[in-house]
């Protein structure tokens, strides 16, 4: 019973220690969007997102039909109100988004910011 109890203290006491130097090394890198988070942080992050979504409303499918003349559409907005800081490839290679590399959107930000 007593090295039941060594073991599991050893054990806990790993992942505390292995939290104090995670958490040591989020607040000395500190948070914004220039840098990339770790893979914890991203997953994390996806994780919560999720959890943040109600089931219903991720059940629920986008009721737009997908015809050329919807994609032209979209297309065209997109030119007008995102490629200033998107590219009009979602590159991000512009000059409002190069100071931001989340502002890629050719990649979902969980690999963009891995
Ligand atoms: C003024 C610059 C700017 C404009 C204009 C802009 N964006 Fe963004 N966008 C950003 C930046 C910067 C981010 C990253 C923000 C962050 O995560 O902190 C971003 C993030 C996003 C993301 C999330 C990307 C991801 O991988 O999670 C989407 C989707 C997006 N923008 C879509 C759009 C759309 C659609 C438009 C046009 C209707 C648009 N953006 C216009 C700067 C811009």
């Amino acid at each position: 019973m007593k090295r039941i109890l060594l073991v599991v203290s050893a054990g806990l006491l790993l992942v505390v220690i292995g939290c104090a130097l995670y958490a040591s090394r989020m607040i000395h890198r500190g948070f914004g969007t220039r840098t990339a988070p770790g893979s914890v942080e991203a997953s994390l992050a996806m994780t919560m997102r999720d959890m943040a979504i109600p089931s219903r409303y991720k059940a629920m499918r986008n009721f737009v039909a997908v015809t050329p003349d919807v994609v032209h559409e979209g297309m065209a907005h997109w030119a007008d109100h995102c490629a200033t800081c998107h590219a009009n490839n979602g590159s991000g290679d512009t000059m409002y988004g190069r100071r931001c590399p989340m502002a890629n959107s050719t990649t979902p930000s969980r690999t963009v910011c891995a």
